[in-house]
């Protein structure tokens, strides 16, 4: 079984390229589909959850090619069938993105309907509100959704909560609809605007992404693109808050600074130094780091996928802090993970009560999700001792090369496959 082992303890110092943005690059991809002609797209990520999707395309005769590690060229003039398996749902749910780009092309399709999740139950209403406003019928049965139209008409689609993926699944719903579509109460988050621009590329009409009205004039059909994705907001505050965790001085460069604002701020509440530039931000953690309280919201928001990682900074922060999550309901279940390396937390309904401790101690530590993976590698970098951490694989569907860019900025981490690579990496530490 896959595994890291960490040595916790070393201040995080250096400068860190940050990939591009998978949450952007889900959505680009499915919407990659909706022409005939050739697309290419680039800074791609390379990890685990867009080449799931990758492979979910392949499977219904898109034509895939790899340029180089991150770019990738698409051709979607050979789809042979609408219907995406059970198995590339399963895997990851934003398969779902191929539902609004296939029906939106092709005016049907349909997909697994994706499952549970380990933040909480994640509903799709609000997908099937706005396909349905837009003359789709919409059937679920037997695991699966099944979406077609005669024909797509423009309509008013008030959304009743802010959701990124019904925005997106609509938006590219809209795209070649007759008419002028609005989307009200939409997500803001800076992927929503990096695939309406993709899709604006390909001739689409958007106006108003990164507002909560977007607005789409219908076209007749999409056209061949040249497209790089934005850098991943979240992979860059990763880093940051692990910068401050260690101790240490680390530099996100590729990044944009105006994505990153409510991370950088909550950092210098806490007592971390700041510098920015056009397209990079340092974080300096020179002072002991202070309680603050925050609550996830929608962007611009301080974001939910960020929220694992403030809470290991807190809990290394002097004085009582509280985070409050306000987008999944079952967001917390890292605690029990961290309070076995020492933190000392109180979670009641959707809150965290963290007292900060001075230390964590490394512990064996089994990953629950993605984010929350991530920030227990921020805790045990930090940590006095060893660590290791199983289920590594929910890291790896969002974070390209993770143990090599952690390495390069000083840290003592390894991934292993047996008990003789920790072992190994325990000898060359001593
Ligand atoms: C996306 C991100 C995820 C991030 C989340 C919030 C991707 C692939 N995933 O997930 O990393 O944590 O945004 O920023 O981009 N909801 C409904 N009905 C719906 C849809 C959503 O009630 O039809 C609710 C959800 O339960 C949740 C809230 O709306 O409480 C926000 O969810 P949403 O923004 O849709 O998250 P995702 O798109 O699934």
């Amino acid at each position: 079984m896959e595994q890291y082992i960490i040595k916790g303890g070393n201040p995080l110092v250096g400068e860190v390229e940050i990939g591009g943005a998978k949450n952007a690059a889900l959505p680009i991809l499915a919407a990659a589909v909706m022409t005939d002609e050739t697309v290419i797209i680039e800074n791609m990520p390379d990890v685990r959850d867009t080449n799931v999707l990758i492979q979910a395309m392949e499977s219904i005769g898109v034509i895939v090619e790899r340029v180089d590690r991150h770019t990738v060229k698409i051709n979607a003039s050979q789809i042979h069938t609408l219907v995406i398996e059970d198995d590339f749902i399963k895997k990851i749910r934003a398969s779902y993105y191929l539902l609004g780009a296939l029906l939106g092309k092709y005016k049907r399709a349909e997909v697994s309907l994706p499952g549970g999740c380990n933040i909480g139950s994640r509903p799709i209403d609000q997908h099937i509100k706005g396909f349905k406003a837009l003359g789709a019928e919409v059937e679920i049965s037997h695991g699966l959704i099944r979406t077609e139209a005669k024909k797509l008409v423009a309509n008013h689609i008030y959304l009743d909560v802010v959701s990124v993926g019904a925005t997106i699944n609509v938006m590219m719903a809209a795209v070649m609809a007759e008419g002028k579509t609005t989307i009200e109460n939409a997500a803001k988050e800076p992927h929503v605007v990096d695939l309406a621009n993709f899709l604006n590329s390909m001739g689409a009409n958007i106006k108003g992404a990164g507002t909560d009205v977007i607005r789409i004039k219908g076209v007749e059909k999409l056209h061949k693109t040249e497209y790089a994705i934005i850098p991943d907001q979240i992979e860059a505050g990763t880093f940051m808050f692990a910068a401050a965790v260690t101790k240490g001085d680390v530099t996100v460069k590729n990044v944009i600074p105006k994505h990153l604002e409510s991370i950088s701020a909550k950092l210098l509440e806490i007592g971390c130094e700041i510098e920015e530039s056009d397209d990079a931000v340092r974080v300096v953690a020179a002072k002991p780091l202070t309680h603050t309280h925050v609550k996830t919201l929608p962007y611009p928001g301080f974001p939910t996928d960020m929220q694992p990682q403030i809470a290991v900074a807190l809990g290394l922060s002097q004085g009582t802090s509280i985070v409050t999550e306000s987008i999944f309901e079952n967001r917390f279940k890292y605690v029990d993970e961290l309070t076995r390396m020492g933190a000392n937390i109180k979670v009641e309904g959707n809150t965290a009560i963290i007292d900060g401790v001075p230390k964590y101690t490394g512990a064996s530590i089994t990953v629950p999700d993605l984010r929350a993976g991530a920030a227990l590698v921020m805790a045990a970098l930090a940590a006095e001792g060893y660590s290791t951490m199983d289920d590594i694989r929910y890291i790896e569907r969002g974070y390209e090369d993770f143990p090599q860019k952690l390495q390069n900025l000083g840290a003592q981490i390894a991934k292993v496959t047996a008990e003789k690579d920790i072992q190994k990496f325990k000898l060359k530490i001593v």
